[in-house]
């Protein structure tokens, strides 16, 4: 199906996916049930599933119910439901007698990596998506009907190739923010980096830590520093006062709601704007209670010991790093006196967050054919298909990058299912609107979708 380089592409598929992390992974396993078969293959850049690898650490757990799951809530009864794994690794009897909604973030990567092994062949890894490009055309007005993809396998200097795709479905995921004029060093880490770097370093060197920022990945870096390095001192630069509680109330969680996606879409500039007013510290530089007692009774515990290796520099930001030789020296701009300090660490952690999802960087000469809202971010219809003008008629989907027409589940998990089967059925109804099947095979009568 794959042809070498960027020339004409020999073959295509109805759907090829770009990532393959959970969203692409739920959306695998909808087009997998779904009652009108299509062609898909998928495109990962790492070499093998790996969630947010950097930031596994031993006791991090869920920050949603296991229920949402890459299946459950588009089709309880799917063989890739959450419970269907614990049934098949027969811990379903002792996960719930642990009365708890959330697994750990290991027991979830199992899982993905259980879900996964149904679609190894469907899957190519250690291949990056680097562009889509129009397809060599005699009459460029003639109406589009697939785009080409340019896919690198192999790292930077590998080999480009390049498949034809009727439907392209974009998952590429977050990319890791530094705080703005800081750039990383060998002492200076993104959390999203933290376990493998903090791996391969010599812990005895550790003795004085910096771990900057007020969300959850910066909380949960900051324990595990604590307790991993019983002789280092760890300070938390928090641009608060100290770390805020993430809503995760009944009521408040209603706005992960698949529902949700539909107000947030109909709604208003105005609605919109408030409901991320509201809403926002369900996720945003926020970190769950049981991380936040922890740290606390740890701070408690070095009063009652004398022994302080729990320092919080609160309302404060790091505006600088540097490297002097054998430490590296922060600058930190404090709210209170507004005033600058600095003092020597021998790492910076910085949990500083990521930007959303941006598919312009792939769709090169076709974003040309993308609308785009009066601030710049692209026009995204309920189907999660880029607003294109003619000629391009096939389809542009995205799974994150959405939270401007979307809301704030867009990043998230709580709706990877539901959205997996909004996006097979919209691809499978255009395709079925435009040749009367999918793939040109006849739907399979029975019990899918
Ligand atoms: P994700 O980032 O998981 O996957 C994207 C994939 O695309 C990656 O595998 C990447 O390698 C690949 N890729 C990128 N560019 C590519 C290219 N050009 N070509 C090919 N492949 C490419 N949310 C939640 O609801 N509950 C939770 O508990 C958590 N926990 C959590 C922990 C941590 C540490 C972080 C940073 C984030 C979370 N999240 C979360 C939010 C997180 O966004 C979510 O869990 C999923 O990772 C979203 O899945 P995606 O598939 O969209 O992105
Ligand atoms: P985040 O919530 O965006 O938090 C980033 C933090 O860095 C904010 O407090 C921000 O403060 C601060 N910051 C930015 N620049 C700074 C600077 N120069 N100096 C000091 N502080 C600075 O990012 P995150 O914690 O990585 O979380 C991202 C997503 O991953 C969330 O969805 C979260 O739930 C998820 N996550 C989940 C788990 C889990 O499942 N266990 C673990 C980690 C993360 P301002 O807001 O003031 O800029």
């Amino acid at each position: 199906m794959r042809s070498s380089g960027t020339g004409r592409c020999s073959g295509s598929y109805d759907v090829v996916g770009l990532g393959f992390g959970p969203a692409n992974l739920a959306l695998a396993i909808a087009l997998e049930e779904h009652r009108h078969p299509v062609t898909a293959a998928f495109f990962e850049r790492q070499n093998t599933l790996g969630w947010h690898r950097g930031m596994l650490l031993p006791s991090a757990k869920m920050q949603v119910a296991f229920m949402k799951d890459l299946a459950t809530f588009r089709n309880p009864t799917s063989r890739f439901s959450f419970v269907s794994y614990l049934h098949a690794k027969e811990r379903l009897a002792r996960f719930v007698n642990r009365q708890d909604f959330f697994p750990t973030r290991q027991e979830f990567h199992d899982y993905l990596q259980w879900a996964e092994s149904a679609f190894t062949d469907r899957v190519t890894y250690g291949a990056e998506a680097v562009a889509l490009r129009l397809p060599p055309r005699t009459d460029p007005a003639a109406p589009v009907d697939h785009v080409y993809v340019d896919v690198r396998e192999g790292g930077g200097s590998g080999a480009v190739s390049t498949v034809a795709a009727r439907n392209v479905v974009i998952s590429t995921g977050l990319t890791p923010r530094m705080p703005v004029g800081i750039e990383r060093d060998r002492r200076v880490w993104h959390s999203s980096e933290f376990l493998g770097r903090f791996g391969a370093c010599d812990r005895a060197a550790l003795k004085r830590v910096a771990v900057v920022g007020a969300g959850q990945s910066a909380a949960e870096v900051v324990r595990f520093l604590y307790d991993t390095l019983p002789g280092t001192t760890v300070y938390a630069i928090l641009p608060s006062y100290g770390y805020s509680i993430a809503e995760n109330t009944p009521f408040a969680n209603e706005v992960f709601d698949a529902s949700a996606v539909d107000d947030f879409h109909g709604g208003s500039q105005r609605a919109k704007d408030a409901i991320w007013r509201y809403h926002r510290n369900t996720n945003y530089s926020v970190v769950d209670d049981e991380v936040i007692k922890d740290l606390y009774q740890r701070a408690y515990d070095d009063e009652v010991s004398g022994d302080r290796r729990l320092e919080f520099v609160s309302l404060s930001r790091v505006t600088g790093v540097k490297d002097t030789g054998d430490a590296t020296q922060v600058t930190v701009h404090s709210l209170v006196g507004d005033q600058a300090a600095e003092f020597a660490v021998d790492l910076v952690v910085c949990a500083t967050g990521y930007d959303a999802m941006a598919p312009g960087g792939l769709l090169g000469d076709l974003d040309a054919h993308c609308a785009r809202h009066q601030d710049g971010s692209h026009v995204v219809e309920r189907d999660y298909r880029l607003a294109t003008s003619s000629p391009l008629n096939c389809g542009i989907y995205v799974q994150g990058g959405t939270e401007h027409t979307h809301g704030l589940s867009s990043s998230l998990l709580s709706n990877v299912a539901v959205r997996g089967g909004e996006i097979a059925d919209s691809i499978i109804g255009r395709l079925l609107g435009e040749t009367g099947s999918a793939s040109g095979t006849p739907a399979v009568p029975g019990n899918r979708r």
